[in-house]
């Protein structure tokens, strides 16, 4: 198993999607929210705020429970374990079942668990996960605002976890080697900036060949390198369904 975490380290460089759209090529993924800003794919994707995030807090799993018990499947199949919206709640769920949490998400033998931490600063209570995952992945805009934060996170991010690499959303100004050079730090991949496949993934609202988007050929890469690194199993055959989402809609 695999405990993969994407994060942010400023704004909304597009965590919540990469992560979606890396999962859907893991054969063995399963997405959790672990955002404590709160989740967003309950609403997203029009799925029940149960199962989820807070059903794992009580600490059965691995006696009478798995975590597929608490997800729920998007069309395509991808499991998804939601978080509760209200970052109220959400922080409170860190702050008071964060080791519950992690030993829960961190023993998946069957699973490869890929973690949206949203934005990892150094007072989210989501930091806890950090130790425990095969690779931390930071995601960032190639632009001087997000790279000066993106710098500080990477070398705190790397004083828990040896692991840190770095995803970038779309091109320029800055190019993969020079991000590299200033973060010293991998860039493990970068995810094509494609509005619209953004909106289909997230909204349900794109036609057919969402597979074929540049986004999610680019999550594609991505996770490719990731089973590179960890050796998880990749799938060619992508886990969510835009088109089934739109069809659900008109019925
Ligand atoms: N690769 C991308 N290309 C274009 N737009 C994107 C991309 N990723 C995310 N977005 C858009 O940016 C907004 C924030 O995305 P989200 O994934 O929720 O960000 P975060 O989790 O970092 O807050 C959404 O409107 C989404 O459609
Ligand atoms: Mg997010």
């Amino acid at each position: 198993m695999s405990l993969v975490a994407f994060a942010s380290a400023r704004s909304a460089p597009g965590v919540t999607t990469v992560s979606l759209a890396v999962s859907a090529w893991l054969e063995r993924g399963v997405l959790v929210e672990a955002d404590p800003d709160g989740g967003v794919l309950a609403v997203r994707h029009r799925l029940g705020r149960e199962p989820g995030l807070i059903g794992i807090a009580a600490g059965h799993l691995g006696t009478t429970e798995t975590l597929l018990d608490h997800a729920q499947r998007l069309p395509g199949g991808l499991p998804v374990v939601v978080a509760p919206e209200s970052a109220e709640r959400a922080t409170h769920l860190w702050r008071t079942a964060g080791s519950a949490l992690v030993r829960a998400l961190a023993a998946q033998e069957e699973l490869d668990v890929v973690v949206d931490a949203g934005r990892l600063g150094p007072t989210s209570p989501a930091l806890a996960l950090v130790p425990h995952a095969s690779l931390v992945i930071v995601v960032v805009r190639p632009t001087a605002e997000q790279l000066i934060s993106a710098a500080d996170r990477v070398r705190s991010l790397g004083g828990l976890n040896r692991h840190v690499a770095v995803a970038l959303v779309g091109d320029g100004p800055y190019s993969a080697r020079d991000v590299t050079d200033e973060l010293g730090c991998d860039v493990v991949g970068v995810v094509a900036h494609d509005p619209r496949a953004a909106e289909a993934l997230s909204a349900g609202s794109g036609g057919r060949g969402l597979a074929r988007s540049a986004l999610m050929r680019s999550a594609r890469a991505l996770a490719e390198q990731i089973a590179r690194r960890t050796g998880v199993p990749t799938t060619s055959t992508v886990r969510v369904s835009a088109t089934r989402l739109v069809e659900e809609a008109k019925a």
